[in-house]
């Protein structure tokens, strides 16, 4: 991290953020409980939400505990009251939960853009969220070293309790569920198939800031980041080069939903690709459920792009 005590404190006030958030909304679900003016019904499924709500939360705080022990940091001066990547607890649900084929999406298609025979020797993955699409890719290839990296530590001690052969129960709460209210709530155990061969790391980082050498890896995956990352591409596509070794792979997958000042077409992207030392040899587009929950009555589904870039 180019300011640890910085990052530290704002971490630490969005983990704050996130419990205060919480317990308010448990405390209004047992308000609306308590009401005598509640659907009796609704008041039912309430009190399963309101259960979860709270079992989630000792889940949290005992999985983040590392993070307790870190100290204050630099409290921020901005967005004081933001919760950062907290929501996404439901990227561990959807790698290592739900059966419904989302995960595969992605890494199939990374599979079928890179040489059949390719023989990888090490793995980045950038912005790697709950590390499902990093691990399925590691044991595919049999890789002997493949890193993990994220900013968001949540993510991070969930898939290596997960991937160390632990057992992560979360709850999916899930209030619009209107083909079977008793799914309102649903328990996941989460666990990994089984544990990795080789060297499996991960390491919370900023993909803008990365320690590590020139012509480290050999392959490097940015799964739905590029847009995410907050760094302008025609800086952030340079850092990878960097870092890649000659004839190495850069593998990209997601939808482009960049800042405003930031967003580029994907002919844009492929522009600054190949003009920051890179040859795209493969690109098309895929469209992919995103975050979609078979319970949910709600579904997204975004238009990527990918493509796969030799470093000249
Ligand atoms: C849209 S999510 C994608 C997660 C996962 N790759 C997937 O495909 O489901 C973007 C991820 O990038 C991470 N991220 C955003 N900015 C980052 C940065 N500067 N450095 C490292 N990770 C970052 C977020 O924490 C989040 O996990």
């Amino acid at each position: 991290m180019p300011d640890p005590g910085k990052f530290i404190g704002l971490w630490q006030n969005r983990f704050a953020n996130y419990i205060a958030s919480q317990q308010r909304n448990i405390e209004s679900n047992q308000r609306l409980i308590a009401s005598p003016s509640t659907y009796p019904p609704l008041r039912e499924r309430l009190k399963k939400v309101t259960r979860a709500r709270a079992d989630n939360l000792r889940t949290i705080l005992e999985l983040m505990a590392p993070q307790q022990d870190l100290g204050p940091g630099t409290p921020p001066e901005d967005h004081a009251d933001a919760l950062g990547s907290f929501m996404l607890m439901v990227y561990l649900l959807r790698d290592w939960g739900w059966e419904t084929g989302e995960v595969d999406i992605l890494c199939d298609q990374v599979r079928e853009i890179l040489p059949d025979d390719l023989a990888l020797e090490s793995l980045l993955v950038l912005g790697a969220g709950a590390c499902r699409d990093a691990y399925n890719l590691h044991n595919h290839y049999n890789c002997p070293l493949t890193v993990s990296v994220d900013i968001a530590p949540l993510m991070l001690l969930g898939a290596s309790r997960i991937v160390s052969g632990g057992e992560l129960n979360l709850y999916q709460i899930q209030p619009n569920n209107v083909r079977n209210a008793q799914d309102n709530v649903t328990l996941w155990k989460l666990r990994a198939p089984r544990k990795p061969d080789n060297d499996f790391l991960f390491m919370l980082a900023d993909a803008t800031s990365l320690p590590f050498a020139e012509h480290a890896f050999h392959a490097i995956l940015t799964p739905f980041l590029i847009d995410a990352v907050g760094e302008d591409l025609r800086d952030f596509a340079p850092r990878l080069q960097r870092i890649l070794q000659p004839g190495g792979y850069w593998v990209n997958y997601g939808a482009m939903s960049f800042r405003p000042g930031i967003n580029y077409t994907a002919e844009e992207v492929l522009a600054i690709v190949n003009a920051s030392g890179f040859r795209v040899i493969e690109h098309g587009f895929s469209t992919k459920p995103h975050l979609a929950p078979r319970e949910s009555c709600q579904r997204t589904v975004y238009d990527c792009l990918y493509f796969t870039a030799v470093k000249e």
